[in-house]
């Protein structure tokens, strides 16, 4: 069916799995995105754009059509091109989240709104712009609260705090953070990666409730009414708080049946609220003693840069983004995979301290471990590593993939890699 079809694919990836998942369905790829990738034998065209400018990436496929390309399909793993795919689909009229349906996802207070309108459970969530208004919704919630920018990722600026003066200093650290070019310390410079993540008019600091309780990530895949969940990851240790560093994934879950279809049933609810009808998703829930709460809906798959895929096909054994790509296609998803699911996790590994890195310590051992499957590297010698939580939430410099006979047999895999894998600094 697909053979000869051609999808326009809006930016790449550290991934090298992904651009060659088109492939493997036999479909030409139109690449748009500013730096190609190495690999050239993965792509047809590359159109040579900013990938998260909607008017640049517009402009460059009118004149692909125009020379007489053909596009049959638009998809992006990437959650800052989200909203540059929707304008695509629906210029061109193809299958795929419109673009209120991508804003109600990437603008966190839309999807707070949207959310309680429909009465799916969200913690409660003010807009400010002020330090002054700040303080006003501080008084008609109660400490503990979460400040947070209004849209982001990474966890960037996403900080916990417990009284006035905590929140002033998250305000401040949130209200500049778009603007910021780099991170600098002691010398040592990284640019502001997360930046991307940033919405159009949406830059507003959200002061939230704290949602108490374990907290689980959801990966989907929807089109024609239907919505097919991947996996449930648990995410087995507690997020270090006050700045919500992520940690290691595992899957399948461990929770009882009826708590992981109470989570199912929230968030499959959450994504008919926000208008997500045809794509990925990643949706992170806490669940709490009164049920389920979510608190973010991400409208793409989860890390398609991390291991959060490959965590998935160890465990079950579809590979998510080849099924993604089947939705937008408008083709029936095959989810396929082994009978019963087994135990996959992967977890970052965080530097420890800012420097300019010369090398990494432990790999061919970490790599020798049994249940480790992978390594992928997230820096190289020569990089600056800059630690300045929350601001610059990126300090993970390689991910390790693992598989085992037990959940027990994945952490501890995971553990000693994380244990063995060391930055070595130049000074
Ligand atoms: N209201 C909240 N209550 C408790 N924890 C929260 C809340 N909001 C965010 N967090 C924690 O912070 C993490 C990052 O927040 P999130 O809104 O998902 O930001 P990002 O888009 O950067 O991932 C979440 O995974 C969660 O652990
Ligand atoms: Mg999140």
């Amino acid at each position: 069916m697909s053979e000869s079809r051609t999808l326009l694919l809006i930016a790449s990836s550290a991934n090298p799995d992904l651009l060659s998942t088109p492939r493997a369905l036999g479909l030409r790829v139109v690449l748009a995105n500013a730096v190609p990738p190495a690999d050239g034998g993965l792509h047809d065209v590359h159109l040579p754009v900013d990938e998260f400018d909607e008017e640049a990436v517009l402009a460059a496929v009118r004149g692909h059509l125009a020379g007489g390309g053909r596009i049959d399909a638009v998809a992006t793993f990437h959650e800052g091109s989200l909203h540059v795919a929707a304008r695509v689909a629906a210029e061109l009229g193809l299958p795929g989240n419109s673009q209120e349906a991508v804003r109600a996802m990437r603008d966190k207070y839309e999807t707070g709104r949207r959310l309680d309108e429909a009465g799916v459970p969200t913690p409660a969530t003010r807009v400010v712009r002020t330090r002054a208004e700040a303080l006003a919704v501080a008084g008609e919630l109660s400490y503990p609260l979460v400040l947070k920018p209004q849209a982001s990722g990474a966890s960037q600026g996403v900080t916990k705090v417990a009284d006035e003066a905590e929140l002033k200093a998250a305000f401040d650290n949130i209200s500049g953070i778009y603007g910021r070019d780099s991170f600098s310390e002691d010398g040592y410079s990284v640019p502001n990666v997360a930046r991307v993540y940033a919405y159009p008019d949406a830059e507003g600091v959200l002061v939230q409730e704290y949602v108490r309780g374990d907290e689980f990530a959801l990966d989907f895949v929807y089109g024609g009414g239907e919505y097919r969940l991947l996996a449930i990851h648990d995410k087995p240790y507690p997020f270090a708080e006050p700045h919500f560093i992520e940690g290691a994934y595992a899957t399948p879950s461990q929770l009882p049946e009826v708590d992981q279809k109470a989570l199912i049933t929230t968030a499959v609810d959450a994504l008919r609220a926000l208008g997500a009808t045809v794509g990925g998703a990643h949706v992170e829930v806490r669940l709490t003693p009164s049920g389920p709460k979510i608190i973010e809906v991400n409208g793409r798959l989860g890390g398609t840069n991390a291991f959060v895929q490959e965590s998935i096909r160890e465990s079950t054994g579809v590979w998510g983004p080849r099924e993604y790509l089947r939705a937008v296609l408008g083709e029936p998803v095959d989810f396929t995979g082994k009978e019963n699911p087994t135990p996959a996790g992967f977890t970052p590994v965080l530097a420890d301290r800012t420097g300019e890195l010369a090398g990494f310590e432990g790999v061919a051992e970490a790599e020798a471990l049994p249940g480790v499957v992978a390594l992928r590297w997230m820096a190289a010698p020569g990089d600056h590593v800059v630690i300045k939580y929350p601001e610059n939430p990126v300090s993970c410099f390689v991910l390790v993939l693992a598989r085992g006979e037990r959940r027990e047999d994945v952490l501890s895999a995971l553990e000693s890699a994380d244990q063995l894998l060391k930055p070595v600094y130049v000074n």
